[in-house]
């Protein structure tokens, strides 16, 4: 009995950790292969909401990196898409503002397990 309570739970947080596939907040740069499609130099976009909100309304949007000095919007996932390292810029992909609060505490408690 307790070891399928116990593989009933691993198979929740596993099938949840596969559909949370999408990256918020990570440092680098875009790999190249999938340019930005808009490019915005403003310091006044170059954050967390103002360059999320280009997102968001920008149809073909799938994911945003800022630095303090632009918003790039991306046509694909942050996933394969970023090399991290050190860099100016943060790249989100644009379900991580579409998701709830308590979705996200979720994802972040299944990274930090996993
Ligand atoms: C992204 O945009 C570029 C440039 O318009 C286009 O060539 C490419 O096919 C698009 N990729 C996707 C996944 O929509």
């Amino acid at each position: 009995m307790k070891t399928s309570h116990a593989g009933v739970a691993l198979t929740a947080l596993f099938s949840t950790a596969a559909i949370a596939q999408e990256n918020c907040g990570l440092v680098g740069y875009d790999t190249g292969a999938n340019p930005a499609i808009l490019v915005y130099t403003d310091a006044t976009l170059g954050t967390l909401e103002a360059c999320g909100d280009l997102c968001s309304t920008t149809e073909t949007c799938l994911s945003f990196g800022f630095s303090t000095e632009q918003c790039l919007l991306y046509n694909v996932t942050v996933t394969d898409n970023v090399n991290l390292m050190e860099s100016p810029y943060t790249f989100y992909d644009l379900t991580c503002l579409a998701a709830g609060g308590a979705t996200n505490r979720i994802r972040r408690v299944i990274k930090f397990f996993f």
